[in-house]
C-alpha cells in the first residue's frame, strides 16, 4: 500500500479522533480504546504514540511506539498482545499510526502554535557591582520562538550600558526564557523601562518600573497618617467631652 505524504496527513487527523472508541452495555460493561500522541517538541521528532484498551476502566493493554510493541497487562492480555505483535500486519499498522502522530504533531505545531506570546515580569535586586547602587531584571518567560528583542529605556530613550543579558533559555519543552538585567543609579523622577519585542507580538510591549516607596519615605507617611488620626480622635474626645458637661449641667435643674 503506497498513501502520499498529504493524502496521509489528511487522514490523520481522522483516524487519530476515531481512535477513541467506546462500547457500553446494560450490564455495566465499559471497554475503551484511546490512542494518544504525545509529544514536547516542536517539530514532533520527540511523538510518542499510545494505544491503550481498557475495561471496565482497568487498563489490559498498552501500545508504545518506542517499545514497539503491545504490552499486555493480564495473563490473558499478555497471550493476545504476545499474538498481536507477531502478527506483520498489526505491527506494520501501528507503525504507521506512529508516523502519523508524528508528522501530526508537526501540522499542529506550525498550524496553532506559530508563537506564544511570554510572560514579563519586572524587579528589583540588589546591585551585583558598586558602580550603580540599583539593578532590576526583566523577566520574560515562556514564549516561542527563541528569537526575542529586551531593551531598556530610560525616560524613553534606549540604555546599552550596563545592560546584561542571559541566553535564550530553554525550558525543557518548546518554550524559552531570558533575563535582562540593567543596573543603574536611580534619578529622581524618572521613569525606567522594559521593552519587549517578538513574533508573537503585533507591536512591542513595554513595562514600566514602578518603584516601591523606600522606607524613609514610607515612615514618613505612617507618621502623618498617624499624627491625622490622632487629631481626629482629639477633636472627638473634646466635642464628646463638651457634650457630657453640658449633660451634666442639666441633670440638676430636671431634678429640681
Ligand atoms: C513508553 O515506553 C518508553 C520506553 O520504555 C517509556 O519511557 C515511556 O514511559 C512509555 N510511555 C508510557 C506512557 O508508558
Amino acid at each position: 500500500m503506497t498513501i502520499s505524504s498529504s493524502d496521509m496527513k489528511h487522514s490523520a487527523v481522522i483516524i487519530l479522533m476515531l481512535n477513541t472508541f467506546s462500547a457500553f452495555s446494560e450490564s455495566a460493561l465499559y471497554g475503551q480504546f484511546l490512542g494518544h500522541c504525545q509529544f514536547s517538541s516542536n517539530d514532533g521528532h520527540d511523538a510518542v504514540y499510545l494505544e491503550q484498551y481498557y475495561f471496565n476502566k482497568m487498563l489490559l493493554a498498552q501500545y508504545n511506539s518506542t517499545l514497539g510493541k503491545m504490552v499486555g497487562y493480564t495473563k490473558k492480555a499478555m497471550k493476545v498482545a504476545d499474538t498481536l505483535n507477531k502478527n506483520q500486519e498489526f505491527v506494520t499498522h501501528e507503525k504507521w499510526k506512529t508516523r502519523l502522530c508524528k508528522e501530526n504533531s508537526q501540522l499542529l505545531y506550525k498550524g496553532l502554535l506559530n508563537s506564544v506570546e511570554p510572560y514579563v515580569r519586572l524587579r528589583s535586586v540588589k546591585a551585583a557591582s558598586s558602580t550603580h547602587p540599583a539593578m532590576l531584571i526583566c523577566s520574560v518567560y515562556n514564549f516561542y520562538p527563541k528569537q526575542i528583542k529586551v531593551t531598556w529605556l530610560r525616560d524613553g530613550k534606549e540604555v546599552t550600558s550596563d545592560v546584561t543579558s542571559t541566553e535564550e533559555l530553554s525550558n525543557g519543552n518548546w518554550l524559552y526564557q531570558i533575563h535582562s538585567h540593567l543596573e543603574y543609579t536611580p534619578r529622581f523622577g524618572e521613569k525606567i523601562t522594559c521593552r519587549v519585542e517578538h513574533a508573537s507580538l503585533t507591536k512591542p510591549k513595554f513595562y514600566d518600573w514602578e518603584p516601591v516607596p523606600d522606607p524613609g519615605t514610607q515612615k514618613i507617611t505612617i507618621g502623618i497618617v498617624g499624627l491625622l488620626l490622632g487629631l481626629v480622635f482629639l477633636v472627638a474626645g473634646l466635642i464628646y467631652y463638651k457634650k457630657k458637661s453640658a449633660v451634666r449641667v442639666m441633670v440638676p435643674t430636671t431634678e429640681l
